[in-house]
């Protein structure tokens, strides 16, 4: 870090102390750090304290003349190297997310093309607000960087996923950003919130063969597990996308298999194996047909009814699923369900062995099944969220954004 330029922006959260140890630790990297402290932020901690131990003057006002003359808000992004936001209140995620520049926070924010790491800090709820969440995909899809939050005893008395990521957590990735060359801005970037990360997801319907002109299927187009292969690869994943038969165009940046039934499936999942996360979204047949025949099955005289036997297929999430070497750190199913959605699809979380269950209610009155838009129920140990209708892109970008929080939240346990 030695000779780096960063520009910490300061919000008005309570864990705007731990900036106060993360700005002296980037010091004794040999780091210069200009800080500006928002108007919230000045009232946890003072322009005083940080341009003590920054050894600069603290900045706080956009409309200060002196300084817009001697070292505008343009100027300010212009000499760093990597602008941090920390502590990044929900209020700042708002106003990033729509553009605003009513500060000299957000000026800078706005005006600026260097790579911004945000280490967000807010209570559970807000957190997990739906307007936060959202906020979130579009700053990810931005290609704005983040760290954290933890999940911790809170200082508002609760528990939960909130709470700044540590000094030490986010100079590792600021030192991981400053060793990355990439643009920022690019789709796919090597530096998202995946990037380092391997992610395997299915996709589509399967075809299992009756003869060799007519096979079994289901009405998946493969737009949600597409949706996820773009997600994952915009968050700066290495993406495998294993797909069924589909009408779609694949994916920019991700490796493609592709396949037909359910076993060559199977087959390509676990040859794509190891990976960190995998997404089932893949609607795999349960069954096929027990005796393929290699030719064209005949009509029988005046036979009105046939028997067709059907065997059942191998169930990919759960071989994924099992306890391993090879069981990816985050397993995620995708359960399609017409009737009791949430009793069934959280039993099939348990009987799985997966760690999250997306489900999604595909009677036909949805249109989710083969529809650009779907709603999803997120069932994890924790409990049940019921997320609002969105595209299958909010959808997939959402769900990333989370598997991406709980991948770094299990480093940080592990650490
Ligand atoms: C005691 C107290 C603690 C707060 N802690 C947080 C916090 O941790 N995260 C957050 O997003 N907002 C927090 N808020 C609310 C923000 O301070 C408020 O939204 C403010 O406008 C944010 O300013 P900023 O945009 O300059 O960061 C807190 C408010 C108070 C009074």
């Amino acid at each position: 870090m030695q000779g780096k330029r960063i520009l910490l922006i300061v919000g008005g959260g309570i864990a705007a102390y731990k900036s106060l140890e993360l700005v002296r630790r980037l010091k004794e990297r040999g780091a210069s750090v200009r800080a500006i402290v928002t108007k919230g932020g000045a009232e946890f901690v003072t322009p005083l304290s940080l341009s003590v131990l920054t050894e600069e003057k603290a900045f706080t006002d956009l409309f200060d003349l002196k300084d817009e003359a001697e070292i505008g808000h343009i100027r300010l992004s212009r000499e760093a190297d990597l602008i941090v936001v920390a502590p990044a209140t929900a209020d700042l995620l708002a106003k990033m997310t729509h553009g605003l520049a009513d500060d000299l926070a957000t000026a800078v924010l706005l005006a600026t093309d260097k790579r911004v790491l945000a280490a967000p800090a807010m209570n559970v709820r807000m957190w997990q607000h739906p307007a936060t969440r959202r906020n979130l995909a579009t700053l990810q899809a931005d290609g704005i960087e983040f760290v954290g939050p933890d999940e911790g005893e809170m200082a508002c008395g609760e528990y939960g996923r909130g709470r700044m990521a540590e000094p030490a957590a986010i100079l590792e990735a600021i030192g991981r950003l400053l060793g990355a060359e990439a643009s920022p801005f690019a789709v796919g970037t090597p530096l998202g919130p995946l990037s380092g990360r391997r992610v395997l997801i299915t996709s589509g319907p399967t075809q299992e063969p009756i003869d060799p002109v007519r096979y079994i299927a289901n009405r998946s187009s493969g737009k949600q597990g597409h949706a996820l292969a773009k997600a994952a690869a915009a968050l700066g994943a290495e993406v495998t996308l294993v797909s069924g038969p589909v009408a779609l165009p694949d994916p920019h940046g991700v490796t493609m298999v592709k396949v037909e039934t359910a076993h060559e499936m199977l087959a390509a999942t676990l040859a794509a194996l190891p990976a960190d996360i995998a997404i089932c979204a893949a609607a795999v047949a349960d069954w096929r047909a027990a005796d393929e025949s290699p030719h064209k099955l005949k009509k029988q005289g005046h036979e009105i009814e046939t028997e067709l036997r059907l065997a059942q297929n191998p169930d990919i999430l759960v071989t994924i699923s099992k306890p391993g070497p090879r069981r990816p750190r985050l397993v995620i199913g995708f359960a399609a369900e017409t009737e009791n959605l949430i009793e069934n699809a959280t039993a099939k979380r348990r009987s799985k062995g997966a760690d999250w269950i997306v489900a999604n209610d595909v009677w036909p009155g949805t249109g989710a099944m083969g529809g650009d838009t779907t709603q999803v129920h997120l069932i994890t140990p924790s409990g049940v969220e019921d997320w609002p209708p969105l595209s299958k892109d909010e959808t997939a970008a959402r769900l990333l954004a989370r598997a991406a929080d709980a991948l770094s939240a299990m480093r940080s346990a592990a650490e």
